[in-house]
C-alpha cells in the first residue's frame, strides 16, 4: 500500500512515547514533530493534547491485488489503445454497424410512456415488480404453458442474469447442502465465481471438442450420467457462451432423458432469448422441453442483450415446481435471501420490460428490432467466414464459424494466439479464443480475418 493511513492514538496510553514527544515538540516550530523516524501531527482537544500518528502500515495490508476481470478488463485495455483499426470483441454487447452502443427504439418509447405517466420511484416489493414478473415468466414459457396456468413458477425479479443466478445459487446452498452443480467446460467466466461465492460445489462436464470445434456430446452425456444422483446441471438455454455451440433438438431430448434418469435438477441460464435465432419462442425451446416433461427446474433470465438493458440490471429467477403450493414456499425463501443482500430490486428496467412485453404494439416492434440485431450478427458471421475462406490458402475448414450461433464465436485460438490478436492486431478478445461478433462491423471483417489467419498460422 503506497498511501499512509492516519490513525489516532491517545498519548496517555504510552508514557515513554509522551516524554519523547514532549522533548521533540519543544524543538518543533510547527504542529509537526518527528519521533523514531515517523511523523506526528499535534492537535489540541479541549483540556488535553492528543497526537495523530501517521503510520505507513495499513490495516488492509494483507489485502492482495485482485486480478483484472477476464472479460470486463478487456474493455479497459481497449479504451487505452489509440490504433485506428482497434476492435473490441471482448465484452458481449451489441454494437451498430458503426460500432456504437445501441439503445433500442422500443426502449426509448417505453421510457417516454413512463415519463408521460409521471411514475414514481417508490421501493418495489422484495420480489420485484408484479407486472414484470408476470411478463417475464410468460415470455419464457408462453402464457398458455401449463406451468403458468397452474401457477407452478416461483418468479422473483433479480439483478439481471448474474444476480438471478446468484439468488438461485444461495437457494441451492441453503436447501441442498453439499449438492453439486455441473457446469459445462468451458462456460461463461462468471459462473464459477457465482457458485464459489455462494458455497455451492461444482464440477465440469465435457462440452467443447477442440478437434471438431463442436460439441462433445458423448462426453457431455457420460459426465452428466456419472454425477451423483440429484446434482444440479447448469445448461445454457441457447447461444452457449463462450462456444456458440448448442445441442440440436434431438440432443436436447437425450440430455433431458439422462437428467430425468439420474433425478438431477436442470438449471437453465437464459441470457440470449431471441438473440440467438431472432425468435423468442425458438430460443426458449430447451427449457420449455424440460418443463413439458413435468420436471422441476430453475431458469435465470437476463434482459441485458435482447433488450439492450445491460446497465439497468434487469432479469429474473424462475423456479418451476411440482405444485403452486411448493412454488409459493420457494418464492418466499428467494425473497428471504434477497432481502439482506440488496433489499429490493431496481424499478426502471422492470418497467421498461413490463411496458414492452405487456404492450402488443411495442412487443411486435421489439421482435422486429431483435431480428435486425440478430440478423446483423449473422451477416458479419457469414462475412467473416467468407473472408477467412477466401484469404486462407492453407485449406483449413473454417465452417465451424457458420455452425456456431448467437453473439459469440469460439475461434479455437489459444492464449498465445489470442495475445497476438491483441498485441499485433489491436483486436481485443478474451484469452480463451472467444470473439463477440456483436462488436464487429462488415467493414472490419477482412481485417479481422487477416488477424486470425496470421495468429493461427504464425503463432503456436
Ligand atoms: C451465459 C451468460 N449468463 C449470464 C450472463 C449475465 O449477464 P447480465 O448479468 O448482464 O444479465 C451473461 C452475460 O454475458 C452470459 O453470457
Amino acid at each position: 500500500m503506497g498511501s499512509a493511513i492516519l490513525s489516532s492514538a491517545s498519548i496517555f496510553t504510552c508514557r515513554p512515547l509522551l516524554d519523547n514527544l514532549k522533548a521533540n515538540s519543544r524543538l518543533a516550530t510547527s504542529n509537526q514533530t518527528t519521533f523514531l523516524g515517523k511523523d506526528y501531527i499535534k492537535t489540541k482537544s479541549f483540556t488535553r493534547t492528543s497526537m495523530t500518528v501517521a503510520v505507513n502500515v495499513s490495516r488492509f495490508n494483507d489485502v492482495t491485488m485482485a486480478p483484472p476481470d477476464p472479460i470486463l478488463g478487456v474493455s479497459e485495455a481497449f479504451k487505452a489503445d489509440t490504433h485506428e483499426m482497434k476492435l473490441n470483441l471482448g465484452v458481449g454487447a451489441y454494437r451498430t454497424e458503426d460500432l456504437q452502443p445501441y439503445v433500442l427504439k422500443v426502449v426509448k418509447k417505453a421510457e417516454n410512456l413512463m415519463l408521460e405517466r409521471g411514475e414514481n420511484k417508490e421501493y418495489l416489493p422484495i420480489e420485484g415488480l408484479a407486472a414484470f414478473n408476470k411478463a417475464t415468466a410468460e415470455l419464457l414459457f408462453g402464457a398458455d404453458n401449463a406451468v403458468i396456468q397452474e401457477q407452478r413458477v416461483a418468479t422473483v425479479q433479480g439483478l439481471s442474469g448474474t444476480g438471478s443466478l446468484r439468488l438461485a445459487a444461495a437457494l441451492i446452498e441453503r436447501y441442498f447442502p453439499g449438492s453439486k452443480i455441473l457446469i459445462s467446460a468451458p462456460t461463461w467466466g462468471n459462473h464459477k465465481n457465482i457458485f464459489n461465492d455462494a458455497g455451492v460445489p461444482w464440477s465440469e462436464y465435457r462440452y467443447y471438442d477442440p478437434k471438431t470445434v463442436g460439441l462433445d456430446f458423448e462426453g457431455m452425456i457420460a459426465d452428466i450420467k456419472a454425477a451423483p444422483k440429484g446434482s444440479f446441471v447448469l445448461l445454457h438455454g441457447c447461444a452457449h457462451n463462450p462456444t456458440g455451440i448448442d445441442p440440436t433438438p434431438e440432443q436436447w431430448e437425450v440430455i433431458a432423458d439422462v437428467i430425468q434418469e439420474k433425478s438431477h435438477i436442470p438449471f437453465f441460464d437464459v441470457a440470449y432469448q431471441g438473440f440467438a435465432s431472432g425468435s423468442l419462442d425458438k430460443d426458449a425451446s430447451s427449457p420449455r422441453l424440460f418443463a413439458a416433461r413435468g420436471m422441476e427446474l430453475l431458469i435465470a433470465q437476463s434482459y441485458s442483450k435482447n433488450l439492450g438493458l445491460y446497465a439497468e440490471r434487469i432479469g429474473a429467477i424462475n423456479v418451476v415446481c411440482s405444485s403452486s403450493e411448493v412454488a409459493q414456499r420457494v418464492k418466499s425463501q428467494l425473497k428471504r435471501i434477497a432481502r439482506p443482500m440488496y433489499s429490493n430490486p431496481p424499478i426502471h428496467g422492470a418497467k421498461i420490460v413490463a411496458n414492452v412485453v405487456g404492450n402488443p404494439d411495442l412487443f411486435n416492434e421489439w421482435k422486429d428490432e431483435m431480428e435486425l440485431m440478430a440478423g446483423r450478427i449473422m451477416s458479419v458471421r457469414r462475412k467473416l467466414y467468407d473472408s477467412l475462406s477466401a484469404k486462407d490458402k492453407s485449406g483449413k475448414d473454417w465452417s465451424f464459424i457458420l455452425k456456431q450461433i448467437g453473439m459469440f464465436s469460439f475461434t479455437g485460438l489459444n492464449k498465445a494466439q489470442s495475445d497476438n490478436m491483441t498485441n499485433k492486431w489491436h483486436v481485443y478478445m478474451t484469452k480463451d479464443g472467444r470473439i463477440s461478433l456483436a462488436g464487429l462491423s462488415s467493414a472490419k471483417c477482412e481485417y479481422l480475418a487477416d488477424a486470425i489467419i496470421d495468429s493461427f498460422h504464425n503463432i503456436s
